[in-house]
């Protein structure tokens, strides 16, 4: 039997569920395994250049398993900590708060000039990616075929004649 989950199933996905399941002594006898893929936040990287290429975090809106108290603190750690954050389920038809409340928990500690990438359906014919930054980006523009990438405050942006690119630096 197969369970099929897209980007990484191991990134907030079925391998999770599966593993679960698999603890259960009752199925210690069924063999287990995962097949990595490209998970969303490599994929919508790759489309802009580098912007994980150092220290990051990735963290899931989703408070449908999570208490938002909990996803709260998290983005705290990680603004503090000048992560870069890959946000994963950032909204859905339902859920349209919490990325307002946690774009304004990151606006307390970093500059609203921080690079905010959203990128929607990557790898698919409706693919669109935007650049833009903390305080300029529109939570309504977003659904759940997006991911955010939250830049550091070291992440840049430079325009070339070829188009632009973002790449967070190895070098301190
Ligand atoms: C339940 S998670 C699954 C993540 C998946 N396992 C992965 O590794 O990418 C669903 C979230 O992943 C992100 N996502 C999945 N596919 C995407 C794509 N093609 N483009 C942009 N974001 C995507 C979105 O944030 C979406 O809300």
């Amino acid at each position: 039997m197969a369970v099929v989950s897209s980007g990484d199933p191991g990134v907030f996905a079925m391998a999770s569920a599966v593993a679960e399941v698999a603890a259960d002594p009752a199925f210690h006898d069924v063999p287990v395994r995962v097949v990595p893929g490209m998970t969303a936040a490599n994929a919508v990287a790759s489309r802009v250049g580098a912007p994980l290429g150092h220290d990051y975090a990735a963290i899931s809106l989703s408070d449908y398993l999570k208490p938002w108290e909990v996803i709260e603190a998290r983005l705290r750690a990680v603004a503090a900590a000048d992560l870069a954050l890959a946000v994963y389920n950032p909204a859905s038809k339902t859920r349209r708060e919490q990325l307002v409340r946690a774009r304004d928990v990151l606006l307390e500690v970093r500059s609203p000039e921080t690079v905010v990438i959203i990128g929607r359906a990557v790898g698919s014919p409706q693919e669109s990616v935007t650049v833009t930054t903390l305080g300029e980006f529109d939570p309504d523009q977003v659904d759940m075929r997006c991911l955010l990438i939250i830049g550091s405050s070291r992440t840049e942006v430079t325009e070339r004649p070829g188009g632009r690119i973002v790449h967070t630096p190895r070098r301190y």
